[in-house]
């Protein structure tokens, strides 16, 4: 067995393995080790990320596979400390202001760690009958934010999958024959319209379905990111006219490239009188729900028929949870369907709707809505929604100090927390990259109109003022140099 403290004895038990009191003391240690690491990146005291080509930094991880034990639990930590956490990029940093990724909130990392430790596999009500009920019950006050009194959905493994999901379920319904039994051939042609900038998971899921991903047409943007209504008529008409049949609208709230939000309410009124299927991806923005000051730029989401709303984003949860949330109930059998009867008994008796598999990809799956149940009930929707406004409200002051700038170009005003701005001299893309590896500021890049952008994401409610004009120093350091 590896002992507690000092060299590893060479030999395992299956006892020492599973013993309760070496997870106690090893738990400690590491809450102890986390916790000083998410004081350290929250008063951003060092880097954002000590940048090392990966070609160089793999040199570091290329021990032989161990037979017997080689590390004992302390240094197994102090390996933790210096080779994985020094290594990574730190997310709770103030001046990590890269990618959508949510600075998660440490309570919802303790339920991850309670979610792995009990593992239910959650394919079933038998193999995580609490698991299966918290996720309900979180798909409940997710849809209930959205509007709706009933909703009925799952939690997903990541917005990608949420929205092949939901595109599974929209095509089943809207196609007008059962396309999961008799594919794709046994129909006409089927597309897909989404703004110029849905998210490439809607392309992709076009290909995992067998349309093409050349059968979502691109809806042209206006110059606030968000997608043109004319636009939109005329790509219906243009499909209708070749003899194929729409089977979704994508509409996004919270576009990846700029944060926009598209026109959900004209949108949906379009769908309706069409007969569309409208799938909003609200992965990023769908969390200005739970702010009373930027909710109303959703008006309108309650009318779509399924939507998708990341936790590991604007929710502030260690990644991945993402739900995909139905109007009609019954539209979250629609996805999947399949034989097995190890695991299903049929549709027919009432306990079967706890069974989570008929609606997802998964048959395994971790315990996703602890983490979510408990930052809700610790915080409430107040709680939440005070993060969103803090970092939308970072993300335009950041926009005005931009704007205030002459030497600085802002693409358009924030609708969320992503900001894209360019500085008027230098190769973007230099400055970017001499910015991240300088270990300054975690930033990234987006190509708009034939131009490179540098794009800001505001993720950390504890980016300051500060921040943002050291940001916009060092900028101008690199863009001169
Ligand atoms: C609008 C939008 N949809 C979907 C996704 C995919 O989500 P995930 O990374 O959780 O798979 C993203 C990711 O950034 C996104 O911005």
């Amino acid at each position: 067995m590896v002992q507690d403290q000092g060299r590893p004895s060479g030999v395992s038990t299956i006892a020492g393995m599973f013993d309760p009191r070496q997870f106690r003391s090893s738990g400690h240690t590491l809450v102890d080790l986390l916790a000083d690491y998410l004081e350290q990146s929250l008063q951003g005291s060092g880097p954002v990320l000590d940048w090392c080509p990966p070609a160089d930094a793999m040199r570091h991880w290329q021990q032989p596979l161990p037979r017997h034990p080689v590390l004992a639990v302390q240094a197994l930590a102090d390996r933790l400390r210096d080779a994985v956490l020094a290594h990574s990029l730190h997310i709770h940093h103030p001046r990590n202001l890269g990618h959508q990724v949510a600075t998660p909130l440490p309570v919802a990392a303790l339920c991850d760690l309670a979610a792995a430790l009990t593992n239910q596999a959650m394919a079933v009500y038998e193999t995580g009958p609490a698991a299966t009920l918290i996720e309900r019950q979180v798909i409940r006050w997710l849809g209930q934010l959205v509007g709706w009194q009933e909703t009925e959905g799952v939690l997903t493994s990541g917005g990608a999958q949420a929205n092949l999901t939901a595109l599974l379920a929209a095509r089943q319904r809207t196609a007008g024959w059962d396309v999961w039994q008799r594919g794709m051939a046994a129909g006409p042609p089927l597309r897909i319209l989404a703004s110029e900038h849905a998210h490439y998971s809607v392309a992709r899921a076009a290909g995992i379905m067998g349309l093409g991903a050349d059968a979502v047409v691109k809806v042209p943007a206006d110059d606030r990111g968000r997608m043109a209504m004319r636009a939109l008529t005329e790509a219906q008409r243009a499909v209708a006219a070749t003899g194929a049949r729409i089977m979704a609208v994508v509409a996004t709230a919270g576009c990846t490239p700029t944060g926009s939000i598209d026109p959900l309410q004209d949108i949906a009124a379009f769908c309706r009188e069409h007969q569309l299927w409208l799938h909003v991806d609200g992965a990023h923005g769908a969390s200005a729900l739970l702010s009373e000051r930027h909710r109303d730029a959703l008006r309108g989401i309650a009318l779509a028929d399924s939507v998708v709303w990341d936790g590991h984003k604007l929710l502030y949860m260690p990644a991945p949870v993402s739900a995909v949330l139905y109007r009609d109930p019954a539209a979250s059998y629609a996805a999947f369907a399949q034989e097995a009867s190890y695991l299903f008994q049929g549709h027919s008796s009432q306990e079967e709707a706890y069974n989570t598999s008929y609606r997802t990809l998964e048959c395994t799956k971790r315990m996703m809505g602890l983490k979510l149940w408990v930052a809700f009930s610790l915080y409430g929707t107040a709680g939440l929604g005070m993060l969103v406004d803090t970092v939308f409200a970072t993300a335009r002051r950041l926009a005005a100090k931009l704007a205030a700038a002459p030497d600085f170009e802002l693409l358009m005003e924030p609708q969320t927390n992503i900001v894209c701005f360019r500085h008027r001299n230098g190769d973007q893309a230099v400055i970017r990259k001499t910015l991240v590896e300088s270990g300054a500021f975690h930033l990234t890049q987006v190509r708009l109109h034939d131009r490179i952008w540098l794009r800001a994401t505001v993720m950390n409610p504890f980016t300051t003022d500060g921040d943002l004009e050291a940001l916009l120093a060092t900028i101008r350091h690199y863009a001169s140099h």
